[in-house]
């Protein structure tokens, strides 16, 4: 099979791996019908996270079929079209039973793409198969659910729900990219008074004015503490979303919300920032932090699949995955490709054939 691998920082290549097999019991097969790209992945190329080992297969979102079952394997059954997203549960530790499997201790929590090989691929592993693939409703087409595999869940947990977003708050969210875009949609369903796009790339800012956003401001040149100040009254934003992962955003963040409110951060942070406790600590101001859980999954499904919610605006560029090499130069040029997501398609989904599934599929016993 076919696979797109990571061969230590600046270097990936489209090569021959060996086939996806079952390893444990509770695996499955998954043949990859769509994938996308991940800012993460662009981090990984850049060598800030040793852990993915050269060699690796990169790529931690995906649609596909099932096409091989462990024994152990009972929720699921070749054929069955299933989501697999960027984080896999165990389903048996502490953290998986409390819904946070972003936590999990058990094997899994953020491993495709990272400490196995992941689903930038023909086929691929899936652990724990029974505990963390999602089956798609079968009204959905790929594109309506692919984005659920991190970015709609990752800014709807970490950013709202964190933010604890009530009708009527004004939320500012700073970054405007795949992730600050996912934190404006989803914000609208708990329906804010006012959401201020705060970034430095007008291109971005008109998106996020598209997405749902009121106000867009560039802080390259406007002064967005005062702006946000400006537009409550002096109080400042009921909560600040943190969608960059550099300090200077989260410090921003800090202040651009008012006594009371809430610091949603979601940016990766590869240095240290500021607290600025000594400003703070009189302000009763909440600040959370995390990893996606994932467990918000069926929640944004049942909303796509009533109307509610239509991530397939993100996508703005197709390849077929054999062009995957292209396709990650197009997604890291996204200030002059204005990417937001990249979507790759196997070929029988890019040429509109239908899959051979009967042909293909059978069970391990
Ligand atoms: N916590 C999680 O579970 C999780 C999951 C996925 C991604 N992330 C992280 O979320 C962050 C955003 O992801 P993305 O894919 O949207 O990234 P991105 O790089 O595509 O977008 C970042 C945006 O921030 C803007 N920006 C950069 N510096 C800025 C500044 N000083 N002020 C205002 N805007 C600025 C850029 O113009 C860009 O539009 C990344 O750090 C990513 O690693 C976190
Ligand atoms: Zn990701
Ligand atoms: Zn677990």
């Amino acid at each position: 099979m076919k696979a797109l691998v990571y061969h230590g920082p600046g270097q990936r290549s489209w090569d021959s791996v060996p086939d996806s097999t079952i390893l444990d019991p509770a695996d499955a097969v998954v043949r990859i019908d769509s994938t996308t790209i991940c800012g993460t992945d662009l981090h990984i190329l850049k060598g800030d996270v040793p852990e993915v080992r050269p060699g690796t297969v990169l790529g931690h979102e995906a649609v596909g079929t099932v096409m091989e079952v462990g024994a152990a394997v009972t929720a699921i059954a070749p054929g069955d079209r299933v989501l697999v997203s960027c984080i896999t549960s165990c389903g048996r530790c502490r953290y998986c039973k409390e819904g946070h499997y972003g936590l999990c201790t058990g094997g899994g929590g953020w491993i495709f793409g990272h400490l196995i090989d992941g689903l930038q691929a023909e086929y691929a592993r899936v652990p724990f198969a029974d505990t963390s693939v999602y089956k798609v409703p079968e009204a959905l087409t790929d594109d309506q659910v692919l984005f659920l595999a991190d970015i709609m869940p990752t800014a709807y947990e970490v950013g709202v729900l964190n933010g604890r977003v009530v009708p009527g708050d004004t939320v500012a969210i700073v970054g405007a990219g795949p992730i600050g875009l996912a934190a404006i949609m989803t914000a609208r369903l708990h329906t804010p008074g006012r959401i201020v796009a705060i970034d430095l790339a007008d291109s971005r800012l008109e998106k996020a004015l598209e997405f749902g956003a009121d106000v867009a401001v560039n802080n390259g040149g406007d002064d967005a503490i005062a702006r946000v100040q400006d537009l409550t009254g002096g109080e400042g934003a009921d909560v600040a979303i943190e969608a960059v992962g550099v300090p200077e955003t989260f410090e921003l963040c800090t202040e651009l919300v008012r006594p009371g409110g809430r610091v949603a951060n979601v940016g990766v942070h590869g240095h240290s920032a500021t607290l600025h406790l000594e400003r703070l600590w009189i302000r009763d101001v909440m600040i959370t932090t995390g990893l996606v859980d994932t467990n918000t999954t069926p929640r944004l499904l049942k909303l796509i699949e009533g109307g509610r919610l239509d991530p397939t605006v993100f996508a703005t560029h197709r390849f077929s995955l054999a062009e995957s090499e292209g396709a990650y130069d197009v997604f890291s040029a996204a200030a002059e490709t204005h990417a937001l997501k990249v979507v790759l398609e196997a070929a029988h989904v890019a040429s509109g054939t239908a899959p051979e599934r009967e042909r293909q599929v059978s069970a391990t016993a």
